[in-house]
């Protein structure tokens, strides 16, 4: 309460002293002092004050941070600088030769320190401050020119309307910083708009821009905005010398910069750092798409200068994409080609990281309950790299009326009912005639294992449909008139198209024992059975104990392979196929030689002094041996040179013979 002695202007002042201290422990330092209804309490008695005395109202009270609309919408005003952009780096390769090229350009004896900073993903900005007051705030437009958005930004109450007190404010400065919103608020913004039957904003940056060229200025004051700042374009009235010192100046000023800003001294704790934060940027609580690497000293930035408005002192290092809510449609179930069965989401296409998304994997049914996704539902999607789009979950509530999804109960194209056996997450249709089945074993067989040109999916696809192809060897006993009936097939591509596949029968046997679809035998998996056995039939015949002695197969494979061979209809079905003049057995010259040292297996690891790797792995093949990267009961010996690694110590733990450079020319002979 005032004293008798506070005029109502002195106590108005000090209020708006209090209020902006506590707006700033809020939402700048993100630590309050004081609870809400004690900030409310403050504000109330401010806002009573200048209700009674309007001549004390100032442009920079608190109470003015939400004004009226401009009149005739945003007007477009000139940057006191250029607001430029970012050369981007992908590679810590990338990274080092920007470093070089600096080093180069400046003098190379020189040290060079950079600041790192996430790389908002938001809407950026440039507010001007004259004598410490808020004067004009501006969106980057085309970077020369933005549009006037000062009444919207003086609703964000991280932004302060004048520079702290404790400080001394430059004649005038401008200062640069990104708009954006806390996924916290965001999240519950998408709510808010879905419960007022609003289309919700694709993500987070978009609602950021959006909100910032809302007409009316109290509609942005309702959004959960927040701004770090990070540089400045004009400054009159002070020096600055390097950008950490900017971050500190403009901090002590009351501005919001990033706490997660470090100044690191070399190009390779920069790479570590960068990627590094990779893995940490889903712990921030807003989007960053990048960190921004920037060489700290001004004078160093000045004469490095810039390449068609890009500076050569600043790079943004960006990790591919990010993430973006869109409506699930549907959950399709596909049945994979050894019978397991992939939910897939079908979403409304969405862009994500510079593509557009239209569906995602989905795992499996545990994992979309866990998760809780539904159809109907807003989800979030990730890309990460070149992987598989994901869902990562429902973006805030549910729909009305959705329910939580269940695998179905019968295989969606053979109705057989599926079967999820114990310990696995996967389901499976046991049906092993069921036509996905075979419709993914033959596009696996012709685009991936024996790989054959001029036949397509979508071939394959109506060759099925037609009832033509139900099978591999139907595949082999096509005529080349019948391929001219499948619509899009002339004469001459269809003749292409059965020369390729009678060609196909000549591909090795390793090739055909991956396209039969064995499960959990792949490329690699097919090529040590076609080594290790030879034959079809004696891979056949193998008992679990053979099967294991094979690099790379454990318990649980072998029993998958002997299982398969077990299946009265596969063993028809290889032998179908060998009828039909396809390889199975492994042809001559792909047999490694027969030797002295044929059935033994070496590691090689360390440097050896009188060979190179290669000259040492030829040597010990030549006389039959196979050499393999990786030490198991199945290792031989394995020859140690100059500072070996772990696989040594994995030689001596599983008792496995240890060779000396000395021992391998006595093994290999003259
Ligand atoms: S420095 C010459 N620092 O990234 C431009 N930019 O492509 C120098 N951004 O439009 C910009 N966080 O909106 C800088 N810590 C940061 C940033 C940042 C986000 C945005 C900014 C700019 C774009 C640059």
């Amino acid at each position: 309460m005032p004293s008798r002695t506070t005029t109502p202007a002195d106590r108005a002042a000090e209020l708006r002293r209090l209020i902006d201290h506590h707006l700033h422990r809020y939402h700048v330092l993100d630590d309050p002092e004081i609870d809400d209804s004690a900030y409310d309490a403050l504000y109330d008695e401010l806002e009573a004050i200048e209700a009674k005395h309007p001549e004390l109202v100032t442009s920079d009270s608190p109470t003015q941070r939400v004004g009226a609309a401009p009149a005739a919408g945003f007007t477009k005003v000139a940057h006191l600088s250029p607001m430029g952009s970012l050369e981007k780096v992908t590679t810590r390769e990338a990274l080092e030769k920007w470093a070089d090229d600096i080093r180069k350009r400046l003098d190379t004896e020189e040290e060079v320190a950079y600041v790192l900073e996430p790389k908002i993903d938001g809407s950026a900005v440039s507010l001007v401050y004259e004598d410490g007051v808020l004067v004009r705030g501006a969106t980057r437009g085309d970077g020369e020119r933005g549009e006037d958005v000062t009444a919207n930004l003086r609703t964000i109450k991280a932004i302060p309307l004048r520079m702290r007190a404790e400080a001394p404010a430059p004649a005038r400065v401008e200062v640069r910083g990104e708009i954006f919103f806390p996924l916290e608020g965001f999240a519950r913004y998408i709510e808010t708009q879905i419960a007022a039957g609003r289309k919700p904003a694709p993500n987070a940056r978009n609602a950021a821009a959006g909100s910032l060229r809302q007409l009316n200025p109290s509609v942005t004051a309702e959004r959960p905005l927040s701004i770090f700042v990070y540089g400045i374009g004009v400054l009159e009235g002070d020096e600055l010398a390097t950008q950490w010192e900017t971050l500190q100046w403009l901090q002590e000023r009351g501005f919001r910069t990033n706490p997660a800003a470090e100044r690191l001294e070399s190009i390779d704790a920069v790479a570590d750092a960068c990627i590094g934060w990779e893995s940490r940027r889903g712990d921030l609580g807003y989007e960053i798409d990048g960190i921004v690497v920037k060489v700290d000293s001004f004078d160093q930035q000045r004469r490095l200068g810039s390449l068609h408005g890009r500076p050569r002192f600043a790079r943004a290092f960006k990790w591919a994409p990010t993430s973006a809510v869109t409506r699930l449609v549907r959950i399709h179930v596909r049945v994979g080609r050894t019978g397991v069965l992939n939910p897939l989401a079908e979403l409304e296409p969405v862009h994500v990281g510079g593509v557009t998304v239209s569906s995602a994997t989905l795992h499996n049914e545990d994992d979309i309950r866990r998760k809780d996704i539904r159809v109907g539902d807003l989800v979030i999607v990730q890309r990460a790299g070149d992987v598989i789009p994901q869902v990562v979950g429902p973006a805030g509530e549910h729909e009305p009326g959705t329910k939580p999804w269940r695998m179905p109960k019968r295989c969606p194209l053979c109705k057989t009912e599926v079967v999820r056996p114990e310990g696995e997450v996967m389901h499976r249709c046991p049906n092993r005639a069921c036509p996905s089945r075979g419709l993914e074993t033959l596009y696996h067989w012709v685009g991936g294992a024996l790989d054959i040109e001029n036949v397509g999916g979508s071939t394959i696809k109506k060759l099925w449909d037609e009832g033509i192809v139900r099978s591999l060897p139907d595949l082999y006993r096509l005529p080349a008139e019948r391929l001219t009936e499948v619509e899009g097939y002339a004469e001459l591509s269809a003749t292409r198209a059965f020369e390729s596949i009678q060609r196909s029968k000549e591909q090795p046997f390793s090739r055909v024992l991956f396209g039969l679809n064995i499960p959990k035998v792949g490329w690699v998996i097919a090529r040590s059975l076609a080594l290790h056995f030879r034959t079809a039939d004696a891979l056949a015949d193998a008992t679990l104990e053979q099967l294991e002695e094979v690099e790379g197969i454990g318990p649980e494979r072998a029993e998958l392979i002997a299982e398969w061979f077990a299946d009265p209809e596969n063993r028809a079905l290889v032998e179908e196929l060998r009828e039909l003049g396809l390889q199975l057995s492994l042809a001559e010259d792909e047999r490694p030689p027969e030797g002295r040292l044929t059935g033994s297996q070496y590691v090689i690891t360390g440097t050896l002094e009188g060979w190179t790797r290669e000259e040492a792995k030829a040597a010990l093949e030549a006389l039959g041996a196979k050499v393999t990267d990786s030490v198991s009961k199945k290792t031989t010996g394995v020859v140690v040179g100059e500072s070996p690694g772990s696989k040594a110590q994995k030689a001596k733990k599983l008792g496995v013979a240890v060779l000396s450079e000395d021992d391998l020319r006595v093994l290999i002979g003259p």
